[in-house]
């Protein structure tokens, strides 16, 4: 069955005319796309990844692929924000969140590089030692500062395992066709290159080798992947609402918006979601985060958050919604049987499977947060597989984009996350940055005075 969104629960909080209300700006924003008309125009290239990887090059990853798990213990990937919480996500999604930790005939696969904590760095080098290492490196621009400190780390760590010529079968690079220092660094050192295409941005690329290379590490099948967004490509351009689910869903969240609704929580009952939680977070919060506008993306996995933040949604501020992520069927259900004592008192539990226990917490749940004032809409996806994955993901970004255009922003620019870097340069010294530095130790110093 393909993705279905249920928004049966709003009808408290929607009406039916205001979606029809909603049909115009849905047809201008979907003309802009169509057109490539809007804002960002010039970073529409994610529209068609489902079945635009150039032929030689999908061949080309898939034989890495294969050097990769024949001979390699552990995959470095290297990378921040859109160069590696899909792959991450996906890892999570497909396998496990415990993928490292199982028995498995593929490397595992760690992600560093998206902190600049020594202690995460330390660990990471360490879980290094004594194995055999490949690194993927990930960075569109190829100037990112943590992706390229910890390249330099790790590069160090390969040319002294393997030598400068061993290191070269080791080191595979993701980034621009041409441009950028890690461009110029893999082409001087002779590290093959995997194309970011100049038309994809990062955190819509998950489609291309930024997410396609580890993930078919991971021994997953890419090009079920990409079939499914192939085939979500044609169901995700109808302007029929009942027919396309990724503009319903953006109109709705636009009207929830409209209606005083600050913040999405994206909810799931399954802990193999929650970094794909953390891909969405990062697609909506730089897509539409913007010009003073926006929902706030957040994500929560019940029913673990529903012994923390669950006290919130019922009863905190009611500036929040909720999408739920519902998974039919488990990858392996769990039968609970009887216990003859029954100390615990659970044996009305029994004789069934654990996914319906979990099937009644999220229903329970459901009606004690409509109950709270709550709105909530349910995304229902088949199963954990890759034909699931691949529509979900595409799902998410057609819908982001049409959304940042019903919104009035450039969903493909993040100008926003300018402003750390350009401090943090400022701060540490960085050539080009010095008069930046004295204004800005200045206000450091004020603020510290001002106690
Ligand atoms: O969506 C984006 O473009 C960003 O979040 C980038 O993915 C992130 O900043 C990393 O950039 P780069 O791949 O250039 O290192």
């Amino acid at each position: 069955m393909p993705l279905k969104l249920n928004t049966l629960y709003l009808s408290d909080f929607i009406s039916s005319h205001e979606l029809d209300y909603m049909a115009p700006a849905l047809a201008s924003a979907h003309k802009l796309l169509e057109d490539k008309t809007g804002p960002g125009n010039d970073f529409l290239g994610w529209l068609s990844l489902g079945n635009s990887n150039p032929p030689d090059e999908l061949a080309r990853m898939k034989e890495s692929t294969r050097w990769i798990q024949d001979n390699c213990d552990i995959l470095v990937v290297i990378g921040i924000g859109g160069s590696y919480l899909g792959a991450k996500a996906a890892l999570d999604f497909l396998r496990s969140p415990n993928y490292n930790a199982l028995p498995k005939s593929t490397p595992d696969i760690i992600f560093v590089g998206n902190t600049l904590s020594p202690d995460a760095l330390n660990e990471s080098l360490a879980l290094c030692k004594g194995k055999r290492v490949c690194l993927n490196v990930i960075s569109k621009s190829g100037t990112t500062t943590e992706a390229a400190l910890a390249f330099r780390v790790f590069r160090a760590l390969m040319v002294e395992q393997y030598g400068k010529e061993g290191a070269k079968d080791r080191i595979f690079c993701t980034t621009d066709a041409a441009r950028g220092s890690l461009k110029s660094l893999a082409d001087t050192k002779g590290y093959p290159t995997f194309v970011i295409p100049d038309d994809v941005g990062g955190r819509f690329s998950l489609f291309t080798p930024v997410g396609l290379l580890p993930i078919a590490v991971a021994g997953c099948d890419i090009d079920a992947i990409l079939s499914a967004c192939t085939a979500a490509q044609k169901t995700f351009a109808s302007l029929d609402l009942e027919q396309n689910p990724a503009y319903k869903y953006a109109a709705i969240r636009n009207l929830l918006h409209r209606k005083g609704r600050m913040i999405e929580v994206l909810v799931s009952y399954e802990p193999a979601l929650t970094m794909l939680g953390e891909w969405y977070k990062q697609l909506y919060g730089e897509s539409e985060g913007k010009d003073g506008k926006g929902l706030y993306p957040s994500s929560m996995c019940f029913s673990t958050d529903l012994h923390s933040l669950g006290q919130f949604v019922q009863e905190g501020s009611n500036i929040l919604f909720e999408t739920v992520l519902q998974i039919a069927k488990p990858q392996a259900d769990f039968f609970l049987a009887p216990d003859s004592e029954n100390f615990d008192g659970l044996n009305f539990l029994a004789d069934q499977n654990l996914s319906a226990v979990n099937q009644k917490a999220f229903l329970g749940t459901l009606l004690a947060h409509l109950e709270g004032g709550v709105p909530n809409m349910v995304i229902e996806i088949d199963d954990r597989s890759e034909k699931s994955f691949g529509e979900l993901i595409f799902f998410f970004e057609k819908a982001c984009a049409v959304s940042g255009y019903l919104l009035g922003v450039n969903p493909f620019d993040q100008p926003g996350v300018e402003a750390y870097k350009k401090n943090m340069f400022a701060l540490l010294g960085k050539p080009g940055f010095e008069s930046a530095k004295k204004e800005l130790e200045d206000k450091l110093l004020k603020l510290s005075s001002a106690q």
